[in-house]
């Protein structure tokens, strides 16, 4: 099959781009797109670093095509916040140490927003089964549930969304 022109807007920017059939929304990113913010694990949908969030869902980039995409809305971690405006989702993992080698941070972030949007209040059991599909070999798990604890306080209190 011919690449067929899709249009895919990323956190806030119009972007139009030839892709074939075979791309993935992970590579369409990385790759044609140079979000390296989008990091690739696995490719096959086991670890959730390749996280985005796809029409205000989060998905694993990996397992969509980027055709499947097209017309959509994605945000990536690079489009929540910056180094010099966190959004407050960064700043608690700053704050309680839950990002370390910080490879699945970006997936972890974008999972823990997906659900704060859904479910503002979320129980421990609610965060943990929401990250279940975002691996992490650093953490231990605990500093990223408390942190996503923090962040929908501070949220509540009214911090930037
Ligand atoms: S790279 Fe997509 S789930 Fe691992
Ligand atoms: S901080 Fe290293 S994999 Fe999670």
């Amino acid at each position: 099959m011919e690449p067929k022109v899709i249009t895919l807007t990323v956190n806030g920017r119009k972007h139009q781009v030839a892709l074939p059939p075979n791309i993935t929304l992970l590579r369409a990113l990385r790759e044609y797109l140079h979000y390296t913010d989008v990091k690739n694990g696995c490719e096959k949908g086991d670890c959730g670093a390749c996280t985005v969030i796809l029409n205000g869902k989060a998905v694993n980039s990996c397992l969509v095509l980027a055709w499947q995409a097209d017309g959509g809305e994605i945000l990536t971690v690079s489009g929540l916040g910056t180094t010099s405006n966190p959004h407050p989702i960064q700043e608690a993992f700053a704050d309680t140490g839950a990002a370390q080698c910080g490879f699945c941070t970006p997936g972890m972030v974008l999972a823990a927003k997906a659900l704060l949007d859904e479910n503002p209040h979320p129980t421990e059991e609610e965060i943990r089964e929401a990250i279940s599909g975002n691996l992490c070999r650093c953490t231990g798990y605990g500093p990223i549930v408390e942190a996503i604890q923090i962040a929908a306080e501070r949220l509540a209190e009214g911090g930037q969304k």
